[in-house]
């Protein structure tokens, strides 16, 4: 068997795991910080960080994070991947492995916060200017280029309002500029979403969501072509050290071997949570990426293959005491940040996208694995006791 005829999900328990120490089923753990040489020649060869295939340091590589970059490579179409300590040290290394002092990045509104105060905040202190645009529209992101842009922002799905960017339209506007592009590709995950299909250059993950799946390990991902991840590993991983413990990698390696049926599961209860949620009338809003009435609708079946577990709503009051009393009522949903686990969650946040004039109450539902129709059971008494019927 080649690996070509292979299927993605035969592929993710196998690929990266030929040798096989001890006939060990599962690659061990290579809790190491170094490796060690009988050889000089090759011993002097391992220290081209970027470039080379040895082992020389574990923060740098070590066969367990191989096994797993491999893997993320495969499932996102790149040359390559690298893993970090946290989807902010992915984030963070690959905005940074393309600007320098004088440069300017065009980012889309609707970004993870830290990313946001990164790129606002942060960077301003190294010079570096963004200009932020509302992704749905190509042309508002070609609007906001300049002749020292370098570099474009994406995220898409937003993991609040749940909009889209056009990301084939966007990476032609920034390839005619020689802008490099990247996505954070934390929300579909790359069963229901693979950027380079579109041409989209950097791939970002928070691994923390749906590629270590439990909620038991903090991590992160870039996944882009080999000359890219040499130089990230020569440069922002050697010099900032954002890099992933061989633990945390192989928590990694064990959520990657059900990541596709997780996502079909997810996205199923979502879809019957959001059927629920479009039921009631009260609602100011449902936020569902894969909703007929998603103004965005095209553009989701385009470049998405699923939805995933994230949903929002807009509440039937901006009243923040029903927005607490609401959240306070949910029991199986809690209340708690992030995605990706077994565990559904509720985040109520204040959203303000470029076109809304005031901020507004949204709830952040995760869908995860428990049963679907107890989670709609835990809404609606949710609902009742907030809307003081319950
Ligand atoms: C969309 C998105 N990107 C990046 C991150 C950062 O990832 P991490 O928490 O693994 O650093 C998060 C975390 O919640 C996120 O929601």
């Amino acid at each position: 068997m080649t690996e070509g005829s292979l299927d993605q999900e035969t592929l993710l328990q196998h690929l990266g795991e030929e040798e096989k120490p001890h006939g060990a089923v599962v690659p061990p753990i290579y809790q190491n910080s170094l490796f060690t040489f009988k050889d000089f020649e090759r011993f002097q060869s391992g220290f081209n960080w970027g470039a080379s295939e040895e082992f020389v340091y574990s923060r740098l590589s070590n066969p367990t994070l191989r096994v797993v970059e491999e893997k993320l490579a495969m499932l996102e179409k790149t040359e390559s991947a690298l893993l970090f300590s946290s989807g902010m040290a992915a984030v963070s290394s690959a905005i940074l492995s393309q600007v320098s002092a004088g440069d300017h990045v065009v980012a889309v509104d609707v970004l993870y916060g830290p990313t946001f105060g990164f790129l606002k905040n942060y960077l301003p202190r190294l010079g570096v200017e963004t200009t932020f645009a509302d992704g749905r529209d190509p042309e508002k992101v070609r609007e906001a280029t300049q002749d020292n842009t370098k570099l474009v922002v994406l995220e898409s799905p937003g993991s609040y309002t749940m909009r889209l960017q056009d990301l084939q339209a966007i990476s032609a506007i920034a390839k005619e500029r020689s802008i490099t592009t990247m996505i954070d590709n934390s929300y579909a995950s790359p069963i229901f979403q693979t950027p380079v299909d579109f041409g989209i250059d950097l791939v970002v993950h928070s691994a923390t969501k749906y590629i270590g799946g439990h909620s038991d390990v903090v991590a992160g991902a870039i996944c882009a072509s080999k000359k890219q991840i040499s130089r990230l590993r020569a440069e922002e991983l050697q010099y900032l050290g954002g890099s992933i413990s061989p633990h945390a990698a192989w928590l990694l390696m064990r959520g990657l071997r059900t990541l596709p049926m997780r996502m079909k599961r997810h996205e199923a209860t979502a879809n019957h949570v959001a059927e629920y949620l479009l039921t009631r009338e009260d609602l100011n809003g449902v936020f569902h990426v894969s909703l007929p009435n998603n103004p965005q609708a095209e553009l989701y079946k385009k470049q998405m293959k699923g939805a995933g577990g994230l949903l929002s709503f807009l509440p039937p009051t901006q009243n923040r005491e029903w927005v607490k009393a609401f959240c306070e009522a949910l029991e199986l949903f809690a209340m708690g940040v992030s995605w990706g686990g077994f565990e559904s969650l509720c985040v109520p946040v204040k959203a303000k996208p470029l076109d809304w004039d005031r901020p507004q109450w949204v709830v952040r539902l995760y869908c995860g694995l428990e049963d679907p129709e107890d989670l709609v059971a835990d809404l609606k008494q949710a609902f009742a006791k907030a809307s003081g019927s319950g």
